[in-house]
């Protein structure tokens, strides 16, 4: 979806998630524009605690939060190259490496 700010892209995922099988499950929305991409990709991936400086516990990750839902990708154009191959790693195959991660973690449930 593209347009303006406040013609609707949000409203619209929004309306499309809930006429969705999935409507009872969680609508994630993450505002890819308006983080560096370190923080981004942990804010979308989760990191565990001591993995870097300030990174005081384990943190899930939006995708995570979004399994079974749908994750609404607002700006993604705006997410470096290196990281939309990531996102599309994990979009694709369902599978999650945290930083310094000891375990890989997968999504279950799959996502929209
Ligand atoms: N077609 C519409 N009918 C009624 N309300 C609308 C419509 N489009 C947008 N709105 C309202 O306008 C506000 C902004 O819409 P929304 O947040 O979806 O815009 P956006 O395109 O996602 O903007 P941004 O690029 O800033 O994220 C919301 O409060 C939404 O409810
Ligand atoms: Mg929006």
């Amino acid at each position: 979806m593209t347009g303006p700010s406040g013609t609707g892209k949000t409203m619209l995922a929004r309306a499309i998630h809930h006429r969705s099988s999935r409507r009872k499950e969680a609508f994630v929305e993450v505002s890819c524009g308006a983080l560096p991409e370190t923080l981004l990709e942990s804010e979308l991936f989760g990191h565990v605690k001591g993995s870097f400086t300030g990174a005081v516990a384990n943190k899930k990750g939006k995708f995570l939060a979004a399994d079974g839902g749908t994750i609404f990708l607002d700006e993604v154009g705006n997410a470096s190259p290196a990281l939309q191959v990531k996102l599309l790693r994990c979009w694709k195959t369902g599978s999650l490496s945290r930083w310094e991660a000891i375990r890989r973690l997968r999504l279950t449930r799959g996502l929209y």
